[in-house]
């Protein structure tokens, strides 16, 4: 008897072990206050459930030396289990063979992705050509058409939130006349690219920003309208204050949110920011989109995951994408990202004032034509390309080049970089 029950306790351990216990490596951008902030949530999701997370965070907003960390490991043969990528990217990434869809489905057709996600967020998480099975998980849906500005400084200077961007620029003069930094600002490639896309498609309209940076038409890169958009690049360039090249974004939120700068022009993980210093819209700051004809410039946060023989991988990427997509952590998540659910069936109920406008708004916007993809973060371009834009932008930006020359060169680079 004795040895019959010393076999079954060997025998319960032995199978315990060979259980995977589910391991994941996440390499992600996330690192501000109010980001940090939001990714705990999955981080203790993912422990509650019995999940080792090994965090690899790459600093620098927007991405850019992350990709350039991801692609290092890539190359290398060692890629993370998971990984912070957007739009078009993902299919770049599934045609070089390192990701790793057999999972991931499993989980999408257990949890019924298909009936939780706009068809067309679900397809940018497909690979095969956004028609095969899912190897990315949404997060949330980003607005980047954000003008968030101080109540207090506004109000101090008579000044009401701008619907044009005429009124946007008279709004900066009368701070710039009353000593106050009107535009707080981060002199980066990508956030200059930021403005930049919220300019054009205000300026240019909606038509014209799917022409241009969508569709890259020639004709459209070398337009008047493109000369408009630079030409109100440089106004706003000179409501910047002399600290702000190089300046990381969320120190521009922070100036906002000090009352030491009138308003910034940023995607709403910036709420996130004032979210985290316990800033209430309405009563502390303002949100509005940047002027346009019912425009938005969406940005969705996906995870894709990469192939794995370790079984606890495997295990922990299946946990993670089940956890992504949860309803729940989709609220809370969003609350803190400051961004909307990528699931349509969560309740905005316990959400401010502008998570409300941006979801009302995308589906206006989605009816008129307006609902468009940023290039700046990704969703209109592949990395490339999106390089090829914002270095045009970024030395425009930081120089003293002419509109003309600039929208040349905006067509000049993108034709070389086909
Ligand atoms: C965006 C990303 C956001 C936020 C931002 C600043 O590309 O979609 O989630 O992280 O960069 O880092």
């Amino acid at each position: 008897m004795k040895k019959i029950i010393i076999a079954l306790i060997t025998l319960a351990f032995t199978s315990t072990s060979s259980i995977a216990a589910p391991k994941i490596e996440v390499l992600h951008w996330w690192t501000s206050g109010g980001e940090a902030a939001a990714l705990k949530v999955l981080k203790d999701d993912f422990a509650a459930n019995g999940g080792e997370w090994l965090d690899m965070p790459v600093t620098g907003g927007g991405g850019d030396a992350a990709n350039v960390a991801l692609k290092a490991r890539i190359v290398a043969g060692d890629p993370p289990s998971a990984s912070q990528i957007k739009g078009p990217t993902i299919q770049e990434y599934d045609q070089e063979g390192v990701v790793a869809p057999y999972n991931i489905d499993e989980v999408a057709k257990s949890e019924g992705w298909d009936n939780l996600l706009d068809p067309m967020i679900a397809a940018i998480h497909k690979c095969e050509n956004n028609s095969g099975p899912y190897c990315a998980a949404p997060v949330n849906i980003h607005r980047i058409d954000w003008m968030w500005a101080n109540k207090a400084v506004f109000d101090a200077n008579g000044i009401s939130v701008p619907t044009t961007w005429d009124e946007l620029n008279a709004a900066a003069e009368k701070l710039q006349a009353a000593g106050i930094i009107p535009f707080a600002h981060g002199g980066q490639a990508w956030q200059d690219a930021t403005v930049f896309e919220a300019v054009a498609m205000g300026l240019g309209g909606n038509n014209y920003y799917k022409n241009c940076y969508v569709d890259l038409k020639e004709n459209c890169l070398r337009s008047e309208t493109t000369v408009k958009v630079f030409d109100q690049m440089r106004k706003l360039q000179g409501f910047t204050d002399e600290g702000s090249p190089g300046r990381d974004w969320n120190v521009a939120t922070g100036m906002v949110i000090e009352g030491k700068a009138g308003f910034q022009i940023m995607g709403d993980w910036a709420k996130g920011e004032f979210t985290a210093a316990g800033k209430v819209p309405g009563v502390d700051y303002y949100c509005a989109a940047t002027p346009s004809n019912n425009g938005y410039l969406y940005n969705v946060d996906s995870f894709i995951f990469y192939k794995s023989s370790d079984p606890d991988k495997q295990a922990g990427q299946k946990l993670l994408a089940k956890l992504m997509m949860g309803k729940n952590f989709q609220k809370v998540f969003n609350l803190y990202k400051g961004s909307i659910p990528a699931r349509l069936d969560v309740s905005m109920d316990e959400f401010d004032k502008c998570a409300k406008t941006s979801n009302a708004d995308i589906k206006t916007a989605g009816a008129k034509g307006g609902l468009v993809p940023s290039f700046a973060h990704g969703m209109a371009q592949g990395n490339t390309m999106k390089a090829a834009l914002q270095d045009i932008i970024t030395e425009h930006f930081n120089s003293d080049m002419s509109s003309v020359d600039a929208a040349n060169a905006l067509a000049d680079s993108v034709l070389a970089n086909m």
